[in-house]
């Protein structure tokens, strides 16, 4: 899979997503051999620069977050194809030029009319540069070419903003144009859960409400909201994470097997398990949020997010969120999914658990002994990519004593082949117009219906707790697990 005669153009290209994930990613593709010797990168900002100045950002950024080795010679090659339009998004001048540059490309270094263009932009600027597209001609592919639009989250802060903004994306692109990105899809564990249940026999018999007892989705991470106050505050983790990524993960290990591993096909089987999803009827006992303050990670003191810089002293962002959802179908009925994330929280990890129920009767005396924990599958995202089975056994002596152990796959040792980057994979999959792990409009759409209530009830009900940083999240999530008779797992 290669990608063929083609160019990025990325609006927003001074910011952190550019310089930390994309351009690299840009790069390693074409250390890997998989963009066309003429591919071209097109920045778009409000900076004074000239292409030689982009082409040194871009080249510091690779120096710095790529994860192939530097490369002379495929560094010039692909610097060769480097441009920069300076200007803002609603100045018509500078459409001009970038049309005028994109045509130029063609010619120059055999694009041949492909381009796609990446908003990297808060989504207030959606609008104005999807209908600067259209208005200079640039979202009209010429015969035989493909024009694609890819659109970085967030989609939107609720049901109505999001529908909003696709309404304006889909006056200008149609729905196959559009790739929106949720970078989770692009994770070779997330992809590997429809291989794990779908390419297997002993998986998917018990994957039910028969005999899972519930499923945790967790995403911890240790860093706080760094430079990033401006996009954060106001938005918090529910809607940062839990409306895409973690809803996402839900998706895919509740769905049924999709009828292909088409777009069409999954999007089928995810749509169908997001619009079973329910929320608890008491939203006050069933989601937590929380908000962390001053504590420590990694032996060092870190501030508290009310102490962040551009954070208003009184703000009410939640920084940690958990909600328990239940999948109203066959398959689910009265299987809970409780799903969690949070900033500096105890480690960075993220994890599927599927927590099976207990063996029926236990012939054995396990009076004595430690109480047995409940068999798990665990489907480790990341950082140790794997996953793990939990279940008794015998601890070896004269006695009948069962102890739990753990059975691991981990990706370093059963494969020599390296993992792309998530926005490697999906970067290459737009060049290549393959839309399988990108989420649709629908998908959205129903994500902000199970996130609306529940961040309608916050607005009008209490402030998120505060929790230490470096700690497991608020107290109150604990209880809310205590109240089902479960608690969270430590991972
Ligand atoms: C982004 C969120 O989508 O995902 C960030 O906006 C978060 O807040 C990031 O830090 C985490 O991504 P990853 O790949 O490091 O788990």
């Amino acid at each position: 899979r290669i990608a063929g005669p083609s160019g990025l153009v990325i609006f927003g290209v001074t910011g952190d997503l550019s310089r930390k994930k994309l351009m690299p990613a840009v790069y390693d593709l074409a250390n890997r051999g998989l963009l066309p010797p003429g591919f071209s990168l097109v920045g778009f900002a409000r900076r004074d620069w000239e292409d030689e100045d982009f082409a040194q950002v871009v080249h510091d950024a690779v120096k710095e977050h790529a994860r192939t080795p530097f490369r002379e010679e495929v560094w010039r090659q692909l610097a060769e194809g480097m441009r920069f339009v300076p200007g803002e998004f609603d100045d018509d001048q500078a459409f001009k030029t970038l049309r005028e540059t994109v045509d130029a490309l063609d010619t120059a270094r055999g694009t041949s009319g492909n381009f796609a263009f990446y908003l990297s932009v808060p989504p207030k600027f959606f609008p104005t540069v999807v209908r600067q597209l259209k208005r200079h001609g640039l979202s009209d592919a010429p015969e035989g070419s493909w024009r694609r639009a890819v659109i970085e989250k967030p989609f939107g802060h609720d049901l109505a903003s999001a529908e909003e903004l696709n309404q304006v994306v889909h006056e200008v692109f149609t729905p196959d144009q559009v790739f929106r990105i949720d970078h989770y899809l692009g994770k070779e564990t997330v992809q590997n859960i429809l291989a794990l249940r779908f390419a297997n026999q002993m998986f998917e018999p018990l994957w039910n409400r028969s005999y899972v007892d519930h499923v945790q989705i967790t995403m911890a991470e240790d860093i706080g909201i760094g430079g990033r106050a401006g996009y954060y505050d106001g938005i918090g983790a529910a809607r940062d994470v839990i409306q895409n990524h973690l809803l996402q993960l839900l998706a895919l290990t509740a769905m049924e097997e999709p009828a292909g591993f088409d777009a069409e096909s999954l999007v089928a089987e995810k749509l169908k398990v997001l619009k079973a999803v329910r929320l608890p009827a008491d939203l006050g006992a069933h989601t937590v949020r929380g908000q962390y303050a001053a504590g420590w990670q990694g032996g060092e003191p870190v501030a508290g997010y009310l102490e962040e810089d551009g954070i208003a002293p009184d703000s009410r962002t939640d920084t940690y969120a958990a909600v328990k959802l239940e999948v109203d179908n066959r398959r689910w009925a009265g299987v809970p999914f409780y799903l969690r994330t949070g900033k500096r929280l105890g480690r960075r990890v993220t994890e599927i658990a599927v927590v099976f129920q207990r063996a029926p009767h236990s012939p054995f005396d396990t009076s004595d002994t430690q109480e047995l924990g409940q068999n798990a599958l665990v489907i480790r995202v990341q950082p140790d990519e794997g996953i793990t089975v939990r279940f008794g056994s015998k601890v070896p002596g004269t006695s009948m004593e069962i102890r739990d152990v753990t059975m691991d796959f981990a990706y370093g040792e059963s494969f020599t082949e390296e993992s792309p980057e998530a926005y490697e994979r999906l970067i290459l999959d737009v060049l290549l117009g393959d839309a399988n792990l990108f989420p649709r409009t629908e998908e959205v759409e129903e994500s902000w219906k199970i996130l609306d209530p529940v961040e309608g009830y916050w607005d009008t009900h209490g402030t998120p707790e505060q929790y230490t940083a470096g700690t497991w999240g608020p107290k109150a999530a604990d209880e809310m697990l205590a109240r089902d008779g479960r608690s969270w797992r430590r991972p």
